[in-house]
């Protein structure tokens, strides 16, 4: 499929979504996000693809936010369609997806490009990355979950300062903070998220999705985690993963999982 705004590449069953609009910072425009759904969409299905990493093009942006002028006259309504349109087709979305996502922030990852890098499954950040939700020195709050999923990534106290002051924090302080797992050189960067990628594809790809959705199952409202990871774990045992994983296990080999 051809995109106006990202770029699709796959190499050794990873696949590379990058965002491409490098004299907007990558903004997210209305475009971007929904070319972006579909790529995560089909990407999901794709049986090729094991892991994906989500990047920015250029040197200096994963994204620096939701794309200020698309927004800037919106009443009210709008402005409430438009997270709630945005938290459905993207960030919820990722966030639930059955493929595990990977950020690779390369750069500003500010506003919604934040948002975005929180609703993947972890992130990795280049040495020259600045994070941060500045949203309330434009008169408006994070939209696209950053209220939620900052708090629980770094704590209320932390999320409660970064939001008011509309402060940036540099790759070190979020590794601190415990927002990004990894500190590499720009130059590290995407082969660092490959490294990682290459050991996640060792393992079974049904149990990686299960347990994607038990830990997801953590922190949502009116959901018993606990409850959901024993309904999971039971599934674990009918399918041919399971059987392949046990069995090589006990045959004292490496296991080939069908990811059925
Ligand atoms: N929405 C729309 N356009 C954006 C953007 C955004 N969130 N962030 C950057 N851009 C555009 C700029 O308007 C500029 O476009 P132009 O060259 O056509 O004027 C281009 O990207 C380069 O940005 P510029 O501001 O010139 O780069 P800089 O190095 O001086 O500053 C930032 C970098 C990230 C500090 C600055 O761009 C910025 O503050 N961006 C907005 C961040 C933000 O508030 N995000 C939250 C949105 S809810």
């Amino acid at each position: 499929m051809d995109y106006n705004n990202i770029i699709v590449g796959q190499h050794n069953s990873i696949t590379t979504i990058t965002i491409n609009r490098p004299t907007k910072l990558n903004a997210l425009n209305k475009e971007t996000i929904q070319e972006l759904h579909e790529a995560f969409k089909a990407t999901n299905k794709d049986e090729n693809t094991k892991v994906i990493i989500l990047v920015g093009s250029g040197e200096k942006a994963f994204v620096a936010g939701a794309d200020i002028s698309e927004f800037s006259s919106f009443s009210a309504k709008e402005g409430a369609k438009l997270a709630a349109k945005g938290q459905d087709l993207l960030f919820n979305f990722v966030e639930n997806l059955g493929t595990p996502v990977i950020a690779a922030v390369n750069g500003f990852a500010l506003g919604g490009g934040l948002e975005l890098a929180m609703a993947c499954h972890f992130r990795v950040a280049s040495d020259n990355a600045k994070m941060g939700l500045p949203e309330v020195s434009l008169g408006v709050i994070p939209g696209y979950g950053g209220t939620q999923r900052l708090p629980n990534l770094i704590g209320k106290g932390r999320a409660m300062e970064l939001i008011m002051t509309a402060g940036m924090i540099d790759s070190n302080q979020a590794l601190n903070y415990g927002l990004v797992n990894h500190v590499t050189t720009p130059e590290d960067l995407l082969p660092f998220c490959e490294k990682i990628a290459s050991k996640i594809l060792r393992n079974s790809p049904v149990a990686i999705s299960a347990a994607i959705k038990a830990i997801n199952a953590n922190d949502t409202d009116g959901i018993n985690g606990f409850d959901v990871e024993i309904k999971e774990f039971g599934k674990s045992f009918g399918t041919e993963d399971f059987k392949e994983g046990t069995t090589a296990f006990l045959q004292k080999r490496k296991a080939n999982f069908p990811g059925k």
